[in-house]
């Protein structure tokens, strides 16, 4: 966890498709033994960031180390230890899953088939079919059995959950959980807010491009907001909720909604000089702390 060392380090790690920026000033560490979750809404960076991060895609500026190592320069010494889930894994239709998965044990110089099989059996996947026949979620079990089976110390997986049933799901985070209570990192994009709820220690957010938040999971939820919504007598100037903590206003007429993460007296006492006809408040819900950093510039 987070007494530990970072297994990666980004620093300052930006990525620009000519004019269309990837991923801009990137800054974040992975410690060992954590599973960090990288969350953030379609087009915010996130495969670009694991792509650079493994030198699939080359960076624009900025620096990753990954095991102490550099990441263009050591690329095929941090492959030899990384398993990689792509996002958009596919393979040959017309091989047997066996024959393929083989293939791929050997370029990471592993012999041993037991775990393969291990694996497959877990998550219900018979190896003796052919790649093409399988469903989608069937062959996106054969994209994280590759992840897996070579026993590599750091594991980074792009949304590898994608096309898993939900019964497969919890299978897949019962054997995280394992994984990690084994010492490995594990590194992970997703859209699913209750997963990385459910099996992160840490998520960090992205959105436009930049970082929004990192934290633990257990923090976040300590430190949760609430939503504020506060009628007064006269129109309401936005400027009287201009303080640090108050995030996505919205202010229509008299009216007004906004989350709250300082501490409430605050915000009460700006207020308390006006007429207050109304006021409500709610705790927030781990999804909805989510939803502001998707969709409010500045959340956070
Ligand atoms: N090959 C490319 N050429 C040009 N722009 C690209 C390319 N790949 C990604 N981008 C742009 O970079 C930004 C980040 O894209 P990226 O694929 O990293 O997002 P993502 O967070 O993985 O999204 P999703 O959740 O949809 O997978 C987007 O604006 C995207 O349009
Ligand atoms: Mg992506």
């Amino acid at each position: 966890m987070t007494e530990n060392g970072p297994v990666i380090e980004i620093r300052g790690l930006t990525k620009m498709y000519g004019d269309v920026v990837g991923i801009k000033d990137l800054d974040l560490d992975v410690h060992q033994g954590e599973i960090m979750g990288f969350l953030g809404p379609n087009g915010a960076g996130k495969t670009t960031t694991i792509r650079t991060c493994l030198d699939l895609l080359a960076k624009t500026r900025g620096e990753v180390r990954i095991f102490g190592l550099d990441s263009h320069n050591d690329s095929i010494e941090i492959r030899k230890r990384t398993g990689y889930l792509p996002g958009d894994f596919g393979m040959y239709n017309e091989l047997p899953v066996r024959t393929i998965l083989r293939y791929l044990l050997s370029l990471s110089g592993c012999v041993d088939e037991g775990p393969m099989e291990e694996l497959a059996s877990r998550f219900d996947l018979d190896l003796d079919k052919r790649y093409g026949s399988l469903s989608k979620g069937n062959r996106q079990k054969v994209g994280i059995v590759q992840a897996f089976m070579a026993g590599q110390e750091l594991i980074i997986m792009d949304e590898p959950t994608s096309g898993l049933d939900p019964l497969m799901q919890q299978k897949f985070y019962e054997f995280l959980r394992e994984e990690r209570a084994k010492g490995k990192t594990i590194f992970m994009s997703s859209h699913i807010l209750a997963e990385v709820e459910e099996v992160c220690d840490r998520v960090a957010i992205i959105r436009d491009a930049e970082l929004q938040v990192v934290e633990r999971i257990a923090a976040l939820k300590e430190k949760m907001g609430k939503t504020l919504e506060i009628e007064l007598g006269s129109e309401i100037d936005p400027k009287l909720f201009d303080m640090p903590g108050v995030e996505g206003l919205e202010v229509d007429g008299r009216r007004a909604r906004m989350i709250v993460t300082c501490d409430l007296d605050q915000v009460i006492k700006r207020v308390s000089e006006h007429n207050i006809v109304n006021m409500s408040l709610e705790t927030f819900s781990l999804d909805q702390f989510f939803m502001t950093y998707y969709s409010h510039p500045g959340g956070g």
